[in-house]
C-alpha cells in the first residue's frame, strides 16, 4: 500500500492525527511525556494481524483490513501487559481481563479499554508511533 492509499484508507486515523498538536511537530517534541517509536516499514505491516513484536516497547500494531492502528499493550486495570490470543483479541492473565481486538473491554475487572495511540506515516513511509513514557516500563 502506498502513501496515498494509506491516508485515504485511513481517513478516520489520520484526522485524528491532524488535531494531535504535539504530535505535528519534530521528534524534539517529544522530549517529556512521550517518545516515537520507529516501527518499521508501511509495507511491513501489509497482512492483517497484531504486530507484537513492539509489546515490551508499549506498542501493539494491529492491521485490520484498510487500517493500521497502534494500541497499548498496558491492561487499564493496574497496568499488566496483555497478550494477543489466536481470535486477535487481547487477554490480561494478571486477573483475567479480556479486551476485543479493537482494544474494547470485554470483561473486567478492567473498565477502560486499551489505550489507542496515534500513529503517523514519514514522508519516506515509515511508521511512527506515539508511546506515552510510563507504558515503556512494567
Ligand atoms: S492488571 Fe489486567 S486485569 Fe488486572
Amino acid at each position: 500500500m502506498n502513501r496515498r492509499a494509506f491516508l485515504t484508507a485511513l481517513g478516520a486515523t489520520t484526522a485524528a492525527l491532524a488535531v494531535d498538536d504535539a504530535w505535528a511537530g519534530t521528534l524534539a517534541d517529544t522530549a517529556g511525556e512521550a517518545t516515537i517509536l520507529d516501527v518499521g516499514p508501511l509495507d511491513s505491516f501489509e497482512q492483517e494481524k497484531v504486530y507484537d513484536s513492539f509489546r515490551d516497547r508499549g506498542v501493539l500494531l494491529i492491521r485490520r483490513g484498510d487500517e493500521l492502528f497502534a494500541l497499548s499493550p498496558v491492561c487499564t486495570h493496574r497496568g499488566c501487559k496483555v497478550r494477543t490470543q489466536e481470535d486477535n483479541s487481547f487477554l490480561c492473565k494478571c486477573h483475567k481481563s479480556r479486551f476485543d481486538p479493537h482494544g474494547k473491554v470485554v470483561n473486567g475487572p478492567a473498565v477502560k479499554d486499551l489505550l489507542r495511540l496515534k500513529v503517523k506515516l514519514t514522508a519516506d513511509n515509515r511508521v511512527l508511533v506515539r508511546v506515552k513514557k510510563p507504558q515503556l516500563t512494567g
